[in-house]
C-alpha cells in the first residue's frame, strides 16, 4: 500500500467521482446546498441521497439515470445524530462528505457490490483481507425477508467468515421517520493488527468501522410507518471521505489525514497547545487518541464544528433559536466552550479558523471563496453574542449557588439548570460543571424532564403537506400558468383541462364524485394555477365544469402534481370531467410584486454592495418579502436609495423577458443570481430585465411569474426594513393599488398628528421633539419631598403584617436598602422598592423580607424579584431576606410595582 499513502484526500475525492462518472457512465451531480431545499422533514441535508428523494419516490425524472458526487452532510439533530461523540473519538463529524453513486432504476446490487469491490481493492489497493461486508437478517415486523441475494453475491469475493448479518437498526436504512428505504449492504474495515476483528463489526469499535453503505433503495416508510414498495429499485451508496482517507493514508484517526491536519495546526497555533503532546517519540502525533486533560478532544471538537459552522453558513443556513438554526448555535457553542475549558482561549477564536478551512476546500466547494467574509462576520457575532450570554448567565448561576447555600440545600433542581439554558443559552455541561465545584448537585434527571416537557410543547410540526408523500401522483402540464398575463383573459382564453382525480386525507382518488362542501386537492391534465414554490404564493380562483363549480383556495405542488386545494362550492364535480380554470386576479399582484423582488435585489446590491446575498423570499399578492444578508441596519437615506433606483426602472418601462435553458449555459450569463438552497435541473428558467444602467441586465433563476414589462409595477414602496436573526435583515414593500394605499394611510396619519398637534404636516417632527423635552423634564422633578422620598406608595396588611410597596426617587441601592431598613424598623413584614433611571434605561428593585415572615409563610425576597424583574426586562435575586435585580426598561416600572404587589398578596393571603 505504500504506493497510496501518499494520496491527498483531495485526490480520493476526485477518483471516487471519476471512477464512476468516466469509467461506468455516471452523471456528476454537485452537492445539493446544506439547506435541504423543499424537505420540511429535514434539518440538514444528512445524506447524498437527499437531492434525488423525489426520483426513488417517482414523482420527479431527470435525464440521467445513474449518478455520482461528493455531498455535503450534517447530522447533528434529527434522526442520524452524531453530535456527542464528536470529538470523544476519532471517526464521527458533525459534518463530512459523503461519496455516492446512485441507480434511479437502473443497476441494482450486482453492479454496486462488484464496482464498490473493484474500486475499494483494484484502484484503491485496499486489502481484501481487511474487508467485511454486512447484509440485512430481515424483520418479522416489517414482513421483511433476510437479504440473501446481497449475501450470495458477497460470496464471490469473501468467505462466510466475513460476511455478518445485521439487523434492522444497522442493515435498514431510512431517511427519516418517512420516505425512501431499503436493505443496506456494509462494508467495514478491519484495521487490527492481527486481522481478529470479526467480532468487533458494528460493536462501536474505531478499529472496525464502517466505510461504505450500500443501500438497496425499494420501499416508501409512509405517515403510518407502513412500507409500500416503489414503482423502481434504486441504488443509494454512500461512503464518509474522511473515514476512507484515513483508510488509505495509513491513519487510525480521521484527524490525522490531510482533511483535518491544517485546521487542528491552526488551532494550535491560536491556543498555544501541542495536538497528542503525550504521543510516543516517532509517533505520529495527530494520530494518537490518548488524552487525559482533554485537549486533543477540545481541538477535534473545534476542528470538526468549525467546518460545520463554515460549510452551513456559507449554505445561508444561520444560528438561531429554532429548528436548524439552534442545532447550529448549539455546535457553535459546544466548540467555544470546549476551547475556553480545556484550551483556556481568551476571546473569540472560531471565526478565525474560516480562513484555513476556505482555503482547503474551495477547489471542491467554490461556493466558500466568495462568503468567506461573511462567514467569518457571522461566526464572531455569534461568539460575541455567546460571550455575553456566559457573562449574564454565570451571574445568575452564582446568585443561585448562593441562594441554594444558605437554604442549606445540595443539589440544584432540574428546572433551574433548563431556565439557565433555555433563556440563557448556558450549557448545562457547564452549569454541572460550574455547581459541582461550588459543592453543589445537580439534578440531571430532571434536567432532561424539563428539556423533554419543552420540546414536546414546541413540536408543532407545521403542516407538512402529506401529499409529497403519495407516491404515484399523475403530472399536470403547468406550463399555462406563465400564459396568465393579463386580467381580462377572456372565456374563450381560459385554458380547458380533465379532472384526473383528487387527494382526500392523504390518499390519492380516482373514482366517485365531489359534492358540495367536499374539501379535496384537486388534480387535473392541465392547469393555468401557478403551484406555491420558489417563495410565490400559489394562485386561488375557480374551477367550472357545467356541473358544478370548486373554489381553489390555495395552489400546491406535489413532484410533477399540481394540486388545486380548496372546496366544493355548487353542484358536482366527477372524474374526467372537464373544467375551465379561472385565476383570480390577485394573481396580477402577485406578479407585480415577484417582478419587484427582482428589482430590489438588484437595487440592494447597488446600494450596499455586491457581498449581499438573499436569504429568503415571499411573494404573495398583498406583500413582498425580501430577506437577505448584512450585518448592519440599512438607513433610512439607503432604503430611499433603494426605492429611487427600482422605481426608475419601473418608469422606464424595460421588458421582462423568460427563457429556458440549459443550466451549464445560463451560469455563464453575466451577473446571474441563483438562490440559497434552491435546487435546480439541468435546465432552468431564466428572467431577466433590462437593468437601470445602459447594457446590464438583472437576470435570476426563476420558476416564477412576472409582469411582462416593469411599468406593469406601478409604484413601489418599502414599509419595513428590521433584523430577522443575526446578519440578516427582512424588507418587506408593496407595489401597484398597495403602495398607493400605503401612501394614502401614511399621508393620513400624518395629517392627523398634525391636527392633533395643532400644528401643520411639515412641523410635526418638531414640535414631537419639543414634547418630548417637556416630558422628560418633568419626569425628573422629585416627586414629593426630595430624591430619596417614595411615589406611587402601596401598602396592604396581609397576614404576615403590613407591606409596603413603592418608587424610589433615585437609583441608590444603599438608599434604597437604607429606607426598606427603617420601614422595616417602623413594623412592615415586606418591603418593595423600584427605582428608574431614564437617562440610562435602567431600573433597579430591591425587595427586604423580615426573618420572622420568611420562616413564618415562606416568603422570600428572591423569589419576589425574580418574579417581578421580567416586567422591567431584568432579571436577579438572592438572598430570602434581601434581593435585588436589574431592569431595562424604566417605562414599565409602574407595571412591575403592580406585579410586585400582586405576587405579595397572592403569596401572604
Ligand atoms: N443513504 C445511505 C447513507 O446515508 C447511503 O448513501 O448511509
Amino acid at each position: 500500500m505504500s504506493n497510496v499513502q501518499t494520496k491527498s484526500g483531495l485526490q480520493i475525492r476526485q477518483e471516487f467521482i471519476d471512477f464512476f462518472v468516466e469509467t461506468h457512465s455516471h452523471a456528476n451531480v454537485v452537492s445539493s446546498s446544506l439547506l435541504p431545499a423543499d424537505d420540511p422533514t429535514l434539518l440538514f441535508a444528512n445524506a447524498g441521497m437527499n437531492q434525488f428523494k423525489p426520483i426513488f419516490l417517482g414523482t420527479e425524472t431527470r435525464d440521467y439515470t445513474r449518478a455520482a458526487n461528493t455531498q455535503k452532510c450534517i447530522r447533528a439533530g434529527g434522526k442520524h445524530n452524531d453530535l456527542e461523540d464528536v470529538g470523544r473519538d476519532c471517526y464521527h463529524h458533525t459534518f463530512f462528505e459523503m461519496l455516492g453513486n446512485w441507480s434511479f432504476g437502473d443497476y441494482f446490487k450486482t453492479e454496486a457490490i462488484d464496482w464498490a469491490w473493484d474500486l475499494l481493492t483494484n484502484v484503491w489497493g485496499l486489502a481484501p483481507e481487511r474487508l467485511h461486508a454486512t447484509y440485512f437478517e430481515g424483520d418479522a415486523g416489517d414482513g421483511l425477508e433476510a437479504d440473501t441475494e446481497a449475501r450470495d453475491l458477497w460470496r464471490k469475493y469473501l468467505p462466510d467468515a466475513r460476511i455478518h448479518t445485521g439487523n434492522k437498526k444497522d442493515n435498514f436504512w431510512e431517511m427519516g421517520e418517512t420516505g425512501p428505504c431499503g436493505p443496506c449492504s456494509e462494508i467495514h474495515y478491519d484495521a487490527t493488527e492481527d486481522l481478529s476483528g470479526g467480532p468487533l463489526v458494528n460493536a462501536d469499535s474505531p478499529l472496525v468501522i464502517e466505510i461504505w453503505n450500500l443501500v438497496f433503495i425499494q420501499f416508501n416508510r409512509d405517515a403510518t410507518g407502513a412500507l409500500e414498495p416503489l414503482p423502481a429499485q434504486h441504488v443509494d451508496t454512500g461512503m464518509g471521505l474522511e473515514r476512507v482517507t484515513k483508510i488509505i493514508q495509513g491513519k487510525k484517526s480521521n484527524y490525522a489525514s490531510d482533511l483535518f491536519v491544517p485546521i487542528l495546526e491552526a488551532i494550535e497555533e491560536l491556543s498555544g497547545k501541542t495536538y497528542g503532546a503525550q504521543a510516543a517519540d516517532g509517533a505520529d502525533r495527530y494520530d494518537v487518541m490518548d488524552d487525559d486533560d482533554l485537549v486533543d478532544v477540545a481541538m477535534r471538537v473545534i476542528a470538526d464544528h468549525a467546518r460545520t459552522l463554515t460549510f452551513g453558513i456559507a449554505d445561508g443556513i444561520l444560528p438561531g433559536n429554532a429548528g436548524r438554526g439552534a442545532v447550529l448555535r448549539a455546535i457553535l457553542r459546544r466548540a467555544a466552550g470546549f476551547g475556553r475549558q480545556h484550551l483556556q482561549i481568551q476571546g473569540t477564536f472560531l471565526h478565525k479558523l474560516v480562513g484555513v478551512i476556505v482555503e482547503h476546500f474551495a477547489g471542491a466547494f467554490p461556493e466558500l471563496a466568495s462568503r468567506k467574509e461573511y462567514v467569518t462576520g457571522v461566526i464572531l457575532d455569534e461568539e460575541n453574542a455567546f460571550a455575553q450570554t456566559l457573562d449574564r448567565g454565570l451571574q445568575l448561576l452564582e446568585c443561585q449557588i448562593e441562594q441554594h447555600r444558605t437554604q442549606g440545600e445540595t443539589t440544584m433542581s432540574g428546572e433551574t439548570c433548563f431556565e439557565l439554558h433555555a433563556t440563557f443559552g448556558f450549557p448545562f455541561t457547564l452549569t454541572k460543571l460550574i455547581a459541582e465545584k461550588a459543592g453543589l448537585g445537580v439534578d440531571e434527571a430532571g434536567f432532561d424532564d424539563a428539556m423533554q416537557a419543552h420540546q414536546a410543547a414546541s413540536r408543532g410540526e407545521g403542516d407538512t403537506f402529506k401529499a409529497a408523500q403519495i407516491i404515484g401522483l399523475p403530472p399536470t402540464d403547468d406550463s399555462g400558468k406563465y400564459a396568465v398575463t393579463r386580467l381580462d383573459t377572456s372565456e374563450s382564453e381560459l385554458l380547458e383541462a380533465r379532472v384526473l382525480g383528487w387527494v382526500i386525507e392523504g390518499k390519492f382518488v380516482t373514482e366517485g364524485e365531489l359534492t358540495e362542501g367536499d374539501e379535496v386537492a384537486v388534480i387535473l391534465d392541465a392547469t393555468q394555477f401557478y403551484g406555491e414554490s420558489g417563495g410565490q404564493h400559489g394562485d386561488r380562483g375557480t374551477l367550472l365544469s357545467p356541473r358544478g363549480v370548486f373554489t381553489v383556495e390555495d395552489t400546491k405542488v406535489a413532484g410533477q402534481a399540481v394540486l388545486h386545494v380548496g372546496r366544493m362550492r355548487h353542484g358536482t364535480l366527477a372524474i374526467g370531467a372537464a373544467v375551465r380554470g379561472q385565476v383570480c386576479e390577485c394573481r396580477m399582484d402577485v406578479m407585480r410584486n415577484h417582478t419587484a423582488t427582482h428589482l430590489l435585489n438588484y437595487a440592494l446590491r447597488e446600494v450596499l454592495g455586491e457581498e449581499i446575498h438573499q436569504a429568503g423570499s415571499v411573494v404573495e399578492c398583498s406583500r413582498l418579502r425580501f430577506d437577505f444578508t448584512n450585518n448592519a441596519a440599512v438607513t433610512a437615506d439607503q432604503l430611499a436609495h433603494v426605492e429611487r433606483i427600482v422605481n426608475e426602472i419601473i418608469l422606464a418601462n424595460r421588458a421582462v423577458e423568460t427563457c429556458v435553458m440549459d443550466l451549464d449555459e445560463a451560469k455563464q450569463l453575466p451577473g446571474v443570481r441563483a438562490v440559497f438552497g434552491e435546487k435546480y435541473g439541468q435546465e432552468v428558467r431564466v428572467v431577466s430585465v433590462a437593468g437601470g444602467k445602459v447594457g446590464e441586465e438583472i437576470i435570476e433563476f426563476c420558476g416564477g411569474t412576472h409582469v411582462g414589462s416593469t411599468g406593469g409595477i406601478g409604484l413601489f414602496k418599502i414599509v419595513s426594513e428590521e433584523s430577522v436573526a443575526k446578519g440578516i435583515r427582512r424588507i418587506v414593500a408593496v407595489t401597484g393599488n398597495e403602495a398607493v394605499k400605503e401612501i394614502q394611510l401614511c399621508d393620513e396619519i400624518l395629517k392627523s398628528a398634525a391636527a392633533l398637534l395643532r400644528v401643520s404636516p411639515g412641523d410635526v417632527p418638531a414640535r414631537i421633539e419639543a414634547l418630548q423635552v417637556e416630558i422628560k423634564k418633568l419626569k425628573k422633578r422629585p416627586t414629593g419631598g426630595g430624591a430619596s422620598s417614595l411615589a406611587n406608595e402601596v401598602s396592604f396588611e396581609t397576614s404576615a403584617g403590613k407591606v409596603v410597596i413603592a418608587r424610589f426617587g433615585v437609583m441608590d441601592p444603599g438608599a434604597m436598602r437604607n429606607q426598606c431598613d427603617q420601614l422595616r424598623q417602623q413594623g412592615a413584614a415586606a418591603v418593595f422598592l423600584a427605582a428608574a433611571d431614564e437617562d440610562a434605561g435602567k431600573v433597579m428593585l430591591i425587595a427586604m423580607v423580615s426573618d420572622e415572615t420568611v420562616k413564618a409563610a415562606g416568603f422570600k425576597a428572591g423569589d419576589w424579584v425574580k418574579h417581578t424583574a421580567p416586567v422591567v426586562g431584568g432579571g436577579g435575586g438572592g438572598k430570602p431576606t434581601l434581593a435585588q435585580a436589574g431592569g431595562k426598561q424604566p417605562e414599565k416600572l409602574n407595571d412591575a410595582l403592580d406585579a410586585a404587589a400582586a405576587f405579595a398578596k397572592e403569596a401572604l393571603a
